[in-house]
């Protein structure tokens, strides 16, 4: 028996070994020039990023706060997503100039849209400022004295770093704060939209095909960066330029070939490679089930809805994508951990830690009960993580009525804030609400989200003094009643024109009578006094354990390659292109053409529909210098470590030639977040060529194209 326990382990951690030569996604000034060489790479690293010459982290730009963008012409012109630029594309349309079905070219540069709030973030300089910043932090400190200290040494030495006027320093953790790295940074707010392609080809596919191989999205917009008359960033004036970049990316229409080396440059979000099993145990057992559950149940209901109605089904579109993206995606991840034998791959890595604590005596010392105190500290913070996951998927994500009433009862609880302009942000979130808003469609929505919090959440975190609403027909027959009689719902009254008027008195007793606010208002309670303070000690504990645990983890496998996690700074991913075998005696290839378009083409559906202008091109086969082979390329596969964040970000071959726009993951390898595997983590990116053929024969915009550097 032990000795199958034994050979079963170390099965698991030889995959772990191998599993670890993959992935990563690497700070750009700390690149191993060495391995990228080996693995095909032509360019030396200083042309990837080098402080004081043009490099091509110049090009990068973080895109809107949640994307990635590149520079890809003289004149500031900015590659993106579709789903990236969605929301500024959808600010510019309307029933009779609908953008986001027809697309939108610019015909010069006076027709470019300015889009309020947009922003694109350049980096100029990375410096490690680890001893600056834990200089005082020793291990017997108390976490609290030790993130005061920290936060001292952070603002000192933000402002001793040089930099210009106009820029930013930032400084974030690394491993989990056992290192730290200054980012030197430059932001544009003047970015304007250039072009986009149709839904029909940025948005092919949309939910169905989402996170899905084979794929065949379009999913690219374009914008341009204007500057003031220095070239340097400023607010949005009609007097602005097209900015001048340091470095703009060269387009490469060479074909492509399995194997090739491929390289990501962008802004990852959030990953966490690092946990403990008993970290990963809690979103294996407890977190993805229970947003896996309630979205399926909301998302069920919109889906009834929007079939039922077209006005209804343009309304949610984007709500629906949202709430599915991340359903879809943490679906795909509990199947692939379970798949990659995560679990056990993690359990065989602490065996593996453990031995080398029990023949290192002086860091058993340290580190001896570290593993057992996360287990504890998991095992005690179940409760509380369900619960506050509950609660903000029920009263926040899934409920916008619930939402709005905890947007008003955060405004007048918290009396630190200057209420005026505090009410002034409520009343935008609450009008972009209504924007899109069906009071009853969210009454069912949220009276199955409210019989499925009282059905699996314990009963102390249930609002006193309120029945059970267990069954659905009872919720929905309550809150029927609820909603007729609300402010929140429009059906009593205008919330808005109160918002603009009333003071925070008159408010406080306008809204005690609504019915919707004083039915959330208990719950809120509950989640401030019961949840959150135990959530958020317990989160405190995970956080200065993980930390330990992660600098144990340095010391104990000298020789592994640990990248920090993502944190929304700029990494490079590096791997080849590559298909992948997602089950048994199935081979996906990495490379899509437009037949597959056309195998996929519905006509009329909203998901589906290809455009007549594309037919015809697939049909004459008029792809111009960007076919291969004879077939017009679409998306393809590489093994580049990637998560949410790196959308837009740009692909390049050996020689750092731009040839693809990262966009999605396949849907067998989500869980590279937690645990990428090479043998079925890829990531999804449109083939440059698809995007210039769309540009050039499809929009017929030679003035764009005029701007490129092709590389031929
Ligand atoms: N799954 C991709 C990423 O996470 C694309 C999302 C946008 N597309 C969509 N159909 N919702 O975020
Ligand atoms: N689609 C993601 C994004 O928007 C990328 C990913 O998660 O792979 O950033």
């Amino acid at each position: 028996m032990q000795k199958v326990t034994l050979s079963l382990i170390l099965t698991f951690a030889i995959q772990f070994v191998s599993a670890q030569q993959g992935g990563g996604m690497w700070l750009p000034n700390r690149l191993n020039e060495n391995e990228m060489k080996q693995m095909g790479i032509k360019i030396s690293a200083r042309q990837i990023f080098d402080s004081e010459k043009p490099s091509i982290k110049d090009a990068v730009a973080q895109f809107g706060g949640g994307c990635t963008s590149e520079v890809i012409s003289p004149q500031g012109l900015l590659l993106t997503n579709h789903h990236c630029g969605y929301s500024s594309i959808q600010s510019h349309s309307s029933v009779d100039n609908n953008l986001l079905t027809y697309g939108f070219w610019a015909k010069d540069f006076d027709s470019e849209l300015p889009n309020k709030g947009l922003k694109a973030t350049f980096v100029l300089d990375i410096q490690d400022v680890t001893n600056q910043i834990l200089d005082g932090v020793t291990d017997s400190l108390t976490e609290e004295k030790r993130n005061q200290i920290i936060k001292t040494n952070i603002e000192k030495t933000a402002v001793s770093l040089p930099k210009e006027s106009w820029q930013t320093v930032k400084i974030e953790p690394f491993y989990n704060g056992n290192q730290y790295y200054a980012f030197i940074t430059e932001t544009f707010e003047d970015v304007r939209l250039v072009g986009a392609p149709p839904s029909s080809v940025g948005k092919f596919g949309s939910d169905t095909d989402n996170w899905v191989w084979p794929r065949h999205t379009g999913d690219f917009s374009i914008f341009r960066i204007y500057a003031d008359k220095n070239n340097r960033p400023a607010q949005y004036s009609k007097d602005n330029i097209p900015y001048q970049p340091k470095y703009f990316l060269p387009v490469s229409v060479k074909p492509k070939k399995l194997g090739d080396f491929s390289f990501v440059y962008g802004f990852p979000g959030t990953t966490d490679e690092y946990l403990s099993a008993s970290a990963l145990g809690q979103i294996i057992d407890v977190i993805d089930p229970a947003r896996i559950s309630l979205r399926d149940a909301s998302l069920k209901i919109l889906d009834r809805k929007m079939r039922e109605n077209k006005e209804i089904k343009i309304k949610y579109a984007a709500k629906y994508a949202s709430i599915a993206n991340g359903w879809k995606k943490w679906i795909g991840e509990l199947q692939g951990l379970k798949q990659t034998n995560a679990l056990q791959k993690k359990q065989a890595y602490e065996a593996e830690f453990t031995q080398f604590l029990n023949s290192h005596p002086k860091e058993k010392d340290k580190y001896g009960n570290l593993l057992a105190s996360l287990n504890e500290v998991y095992r005690n913070s179940h409760r509380y993580v369900k619960a506050n996951t509950y609660f903000n998927e029920v009263f926040y994500t899934n409920s916008e009525t619930f939402r709005m009433a905890v947007f008003l009862l955060n405004l007048l609880n918290n009396k630190t804030q200057d209420f005026d302009k505090a009410k002034e942000s409520v009343k935008g979130r609450i009008l972009s609400i209504y924007k899109n808003y069906d009071a009853d469609l969210d009454g069912e929505v949220s009276a199955k989200m409210l019989s499925m919090y009282s059905l699996n959440v314990e009963p102390m975190f249930q609002a006193a003094g309120h029945e059970n609403y267990e069954k659905e027909e009872t919720a929905q027959l309550f809150l029927s009643d609820l909603w007729k009689n609300s402010l929140l719902t429009g059906k009593k009254g205008n919330l808005i024109d109160s918002l603009s008027s009333k003071s925070r008195e008159q408010l406080t007793e306008i809204l005690q009578k609504d019915p919707v606010f004083s039915f959330v208002k208990p719950y809120y309670e509950v989640h401030a006094n019961k949840i959150t303070p135990n959530y958020y000690v317990s989160q405190d504990k995970t956080d200065s354990l993980q930390r330990i645990y992660m600098k144990a983890q340095l010391k104990a496998f000298p020789n592994k390659k640990f990248f920090p996690d993502a944190n929304s700074t700029l990494r490079v991913t590096y791997g080849k292109i590559d298909g992948y075998s997602p089950r048994d005696a199935v081979y996906y290839k990495p490379f899509s053409t437009l037949k597959g378009v056309m195998e996929k083409y519905v006509p009329n559906d909203y998901e589906f529909d290809v455009s007549q202008k594309l037919i015809d091109l697939y049909s004459t086969k008029n792809y111009g210098i960007y076919a291969q082979d004879g077939e017009m390329p679409v998306n393809y596969l590489a093994t580049n470590h990637t998560t949410g964040g790196n959308s837009g970000s740009p692909a390049f071959d050996a020689y750092g030639n731009l040839t693809g726009l990262n966009f999605d993951r396949v849907w067998e390898g989500t869980m590279s977040d937690l645990n990428y595997d090479p043998s079925i983590c890829r990531n999804i990116m449109v083939d440059i060529r698809y995007v210039l053929l769309i540009i050039d024969k499809y929009a017929e915009s030679d003035r764009l194209i005029s701007e490129l550097k092709i590389v031929k």
